[in-house]
């Protein structure tokens, strides 16, 4: 069964027996790794395009597309989520490279939504087009998203994503998402020493004030950002300490959607501060997700090069159950990333060719 080589989350309650669908399939019990964690969150991304560069993600230049044909049509993504739900997939998010930047996003999320058992709908987007779809978003059922933002200067967000005048764009979307009740926002800052760890306690500061969950991540290493993750890696601990400089953190409730992330917030305050320690603390006892590729290829792990076609089957009419078990039964116990070395990454040139 075509399993190549391999993050992490703690899961939801599962609802006992599930829903069976209408292709018959998924009957065999919940979807269980080799590691007793339950499975009940699909990351699905839509499209390997991104309308931004960031210099943590993908090489400027060179990254090569995937063909149309290639892609998963959002016909076909429905199918593989109807197949998963009776085996207990519950939470879907969309990820890219950048989800918006594929034509009638709203209409694929409105299929999944649609689809019994499925609880949760949220998106992981850099906010440059979300000005423009918030609202029907909304309307389709998603029911959260989170943002990447790096920086709160419009030079560096515009350094960073290599694309001039992203901030302005970032913002108006930021805006938007709040104004179509997509409240509370989870904003997702990369730790880059000398490009944003100034920035910090900024972030910091916007918890007292606003009910946003802030979460620093710590960079991972692939194979065209390797400098950057040698040279200036930043570890949340590191942050938190300077964070804890600003006045005491308490220990916080996470944002609904367990998530890799540990919560703190200012007594008091609306907002929340997350970590994510892919590099210093590995979270992957608490995983509970898998990942879809635009091409259609199942990963059970971000890093590594495991990963099975659903795809074929999926165009020949075969079921696609058998390949979902096969690839939970290899799902890796952790991934192996080390700090400066792209050995665990499996090659990965850019997160964005996996979903983050
Ligand atoms: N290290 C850490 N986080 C990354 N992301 C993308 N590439 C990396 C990396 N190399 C983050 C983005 C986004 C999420 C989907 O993944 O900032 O918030
Ligand atoms: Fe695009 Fe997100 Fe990668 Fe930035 S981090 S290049 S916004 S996919």
């Amino acid at each position: 069964m075509g399993t190549r080589a391999h993050p992490a989350d703690p899961g939801g309650v599962m609802k006992p027996g599930g829903v069976v669908g209408a292709t018959g399939e998924g009957k065999g019990g919940p979807m269980v790794d080799g590691f007793g964690r339950r499975i009940e969150y699909l990351r699905i991304s839509v499209t390997d395009k991104c309308n931004l560069r960031c210099v943590y993600c993908m090489p400027l230049e060179g990254l090569e597309w995937l063909k149309r044909d290639a892609l998963l049509s959002y016909e076909e993504i429905v199918r593989i989520v109807r197949v998963m739900a009776p085996m207990g997939l519950r939470r879907v998010r969309f990820t890219g490279g950048e989800p918006l930047v594929r034509r009638d996003l709203p209409d694929l999320v409105r299929m999944v939504a649609d689809v019994p058992g499925i609880e949760d709908l949220s998106l992981s987007t850099n906010a440059v087009l979300l000005a423009e779809h918030a609202d029907a978003l909304r309307e389709a059922g998603l029911n959260r998203v989170n943002v990447s933002l790096d920086s709160l200067r419009a030079d560096r967000v515009d350094a960073i994503s290599r694309r001039p005048g992203s901030h302005g764009r970032i913002m108006a979307g930021l805006r938007a998402a709040e104004e179509s009740g997509f409240t509370p926002l989870k904003i997702n800052v990369v730790l880059m020493g000398g490009r944003n760890d100034d920035e910090i306690a900024d972030f910091a500061e916007i918890t007292r004030e606003r009910p946003w969950h802030i979460r620093f991540i710590e960079v991972m290493p692939t194979t065209a950002n390797l400098d950057l993750s040698r040279e200036n890696y930043v570890s949340c601990a590191e942050a938190l300490r300077r964070i804890r400089a600003l006045g005491t953190l308490e220990p916080a409730e996470g944002p609904t959607g367990n998530g890799p992330a540990t919560y703190y917030r200012f007594p008091g305050a609306p907002g929340t501060i997350g970590v994510i320690t892919p590099m210093s603390h590995n979270f992957c006892d608490r995983c509970n997700r898998m990942r879809l590729t635009a091409d259609g290829q199942l990963r059970p792990c971000l890093f590594g090069d495991l990963q099975t076609d659903l795809r074929g089957p999926l165009r020949a009419g075969e079921p696609l159950e058998p390949h979902i078990r096969e690839t939970l039964r290899v799902k890796p116990e952790r991934h192996l990333l080390v700090q400066g070395s792209d050995s665990g990454s499996g090659g990965l040139v850019a997160l964005s060719q996996t979903g983050g």
